[in-house]
């Protein structure tokens, strides 16, 4: 803990600000040393933050909050959160903490509606992401040296240059594939021999169907290990993955507003959830209605206080990723979060009754003779809500058995998540297919 007061080079409105860890120190930490590095690093972030974005500045002066009220970690919970919608109001510089000659570079993510969401990074917040993201992918089990195929889309999305520069940081070799153009990326994939690829679940899925279509078995294919993220997947389909792929599918997390990737990580040789990089990202949940802060183990909203981000600091922002936070394992000083099944906009309230996309992946890979390629249609009929499941049958599912399944999933949907939903089994490469993130739901319903 030597290096926690180093000065910032040319960054005379910061003032002193905690310095950037190396790859392994901080992971074998213990949990004391971690929460004295977190308060500290808490107390700059908060004076930071208050000293030179406005809007944090009336946000806790309404509140009656100081950043010299937070003697202790806990006093966290005084002070407000932080919402997308504060993002998109203060559109697109006006949450920067640093001049704009010291932001090296912007990233957006685009909602489905308005505005994107600006975010901003210094030279030392890319130098620290790549260090997280380094650190993300020796958890997965990449290491120096492997070759690691980057098929996040590159651009405004931090997905692809997210990863590239962690890959570079880890002494490793970045393959920019980037998204799109499927079939050369197979090619890439065979004539380069990649240990690790890094994409979005649902687009392993076409890679994979690629491979099938150029008669190439992927299971023979260089890779090794799968570090998959930026949208929700199941137990079920990491299991489709691996045994296809036969490769270690492990899961990375994270959001642009925090970070980009790497904010948590699975590690392979546990496979139970992701482990928090705390010393960076300080996380919280909450029960979404009341705003309390939940203890470990309960299901709840998840936030984030980044701890040494300098151009954009954020204070308590509410993610609307539902998780539990838990133990550490493999990492044993930073605690998992559970994998994340469902986002609070995500979610569909049929007649009521709350439904995720990832509950009725479940069911489908868990239903004989179907492929892993579903959407789900929302209309309205007689001021009624519908859900119908579309739903591939695999190349060599015998016509009949399709109805059969059809009944097997509304079976399953009506017992296991309480909804009646009509099912149609289509025939194979009928569905969109995923490029990046999957848009799970069609919402045909008429807007009020
Ligand atoms: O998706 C960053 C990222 C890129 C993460 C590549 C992992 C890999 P955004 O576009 O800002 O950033 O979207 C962030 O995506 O709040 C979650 O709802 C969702 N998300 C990201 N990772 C996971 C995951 C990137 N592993 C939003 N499981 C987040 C479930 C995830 N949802």
């Amino acid at each position: 803990m030597t290096t926690m007061h180093s000065e910032v080079p040319s960054a005379k409105r910061l003032g002193t600000a905690p310095a950037v860890d190396d790859l392994t120190p901080p992971e074998r930490m213990s949990v004391d040393e971690l929460r004295a590095v977190q308060l500290e690093r808490l107390q700059w972030t908060l004076r930071h933050a208050y000293a030179n974005v406005p809007f944090y500045k009336r946000k806790f002066d309404e509140s009656g909050v100081h950043p010299d009220d937070c003697r202790e970690l806990a006093d966290l919970a005084k002070f407000p959160f932080t919402t997308k919608q504060d993002l998109r109001d203060n559109y697109p510089f006006g949450m920067f903490a640093v001049p704009q000659e010291q932001v090296r570079r912007i990233h957006a993510s685009s909602g489905t509606t308005g505005k994107p969401t600006v975010v901003g990074y210094t030279e030392r917040d890319i130098d620290t992401w790549a260090r997280v993201m380094a650190r993300s992918i020796f958890a997965a089990g990449g290491r120096p040296g492997h070759k690691v195929h980057v098929a996040y889309g590159y651009g405004l999305f931090t997905g692809g240059l997210g990863a590239h520069y962690g890959v570079e940081k880890l002494g490793a070799t970045a393959i920019p594939a980037s998204g799109g153009m499927t079939a050369r990326q197979v090619q890439i994939i065979n004539d380069f021999r990649p240990e690790v690829i890094m994409v979005t679940p649902s687009y392993m899925l076409t890679l994979l169907d690629e491979f099938e279509r150029q008669g190439i078995d992927p299971a023979t294919s260089s890779l090794r290990v799968g570090i998959f993220g930026a949208e929700p997947w199941t137990e079920q389909m990491r299991r489709e993955i691996e045994e296809r792929m036969n490769l270690d599918a492990v899961d990375i997390y994270g959001l642009s507003e925090v970070m980009g990737p790497g904010v948590a990580q699975e590690c392979v040789e546990t496979k139970d959830g992701l482990h928090i990089w705390e010393d960076h990202f300080y996380p919280e949940v909450i029960d979404p209605v009341d705003e309390n802060v939940l203890d470990g183990g309960v299901t709840g909203e998840l936030l984030f206080t980044s701890l040494t981000k300098q151009a954009l600091p954020v204070i308590r922002y509410r993610t609307r990723d539902l998780t539990a936070l838990r133990p550490g394992t493999a990492r044993p000083a930073y605690r998992r979060m559970d994998k994340v099944t469902g986002r609070s906009d995500d979610m569909i309230i049929l007649r009521g009754v709350n439904v995720f996309p990832t509950q009725i992946e479940e069911i489908v890979l868990a239903t004989d003779g179907l492929a892993p390629h579903f959407q789900l249609r929302l209309t309205r009929r007689d001021r009624m809500d519908h859900l119908t499941v579309l739903v591939e049958a695999r190349s060599d599912t015998p016509r009949d058995r399709r109805p059969i399944a059809a009944a097997e999933i509304s079976a399953r949907v009506k017992d296991g998540v309480g909804v009646s939903v009509a099912v149609e089994v289509l025939d194979p490469d009928t569905l969109e297919r995923s490029v990046g993130k999957m848009r799970r739901v069609i919402d045909q319903r008429p807007r009020d």
